[in-house]
């Protein structure tokens, strides 16, 4: 059975993961308006990641016997004066997400409860690959700065960007 803050806290990161999910959607649908579908592409599959992430720790608190309940979710922002500060907006989160990851974790081990803190170690895993894919576009888009076919090409090899599943992944 899992401790009950646990589930408590584990309950707020999954509307927080939710949320995450729609502020890549949002994020999606200014790429779709300003012409960059590789852009958009990528943005789509954060946004079925974070869903997975959000279905992973649901999963996780019905197993240990607890109870998943949702609230109202806050809106997302919805427009971003570049494709740079989109992504900058985005490092931002996932930022976030990392400090929010730690945070249960910590309680984990505050509470002693191993099977919490083995089932943490894999978004802590994630969380360093997410901030490390951000940051290597923002250093992308800084170099290329105005260059409309800099941004192009970055766009092209950012449409490549697939979803795997989680379970298919481990
Ligand atoms: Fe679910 Fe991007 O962290």
């Amino acid at each position: 059975m899992l401790n009950q803050k646990l589930v408590s806290a584990i309950n707020d990161q999954i509307q927080y993961e939710i949320y995450s999910a729609l502020t890549y959607k949002a994020m999606q649908a200014y790429f779709e308006a300003e012409d960059l579908p590789g852009m958009a592409n990528w943005m789509d599959v954060q946004f079925q990641e974070e869903m997975a992430h959000a279905e992973k720790m649901f999963q996780f608190v019905c197993e240990t016997g607890g109870r998943v309940q949702l609230q109202q979710i806050d809106a997302p922002r919805n427009e971003y004066a570049s494709p740079l500060e989109a992504f900058e907006v985005s490092l931002e989160h996932e930022q976030s997400v990392t400090a929010r990851i730690n945070n249960l974790m910590d309680l984990a081990q505050q509470e002693k409860d191993h099977a919490a803190q083995i089932f943490l170690q894999w978004f802590i895993t994630e969380q360093i690959e997410e901030e490390a894919s951000v940051n290597l576009i923002i250093a992308k888009l800084k170099r290329v700065k105005e260059d409309g076919r800099g941004l192009m090409m970055i766009d092209q090899e950012l449409a490549s960007r697939t979803f795997t599943p989680i379970a298919a992944a481990e």
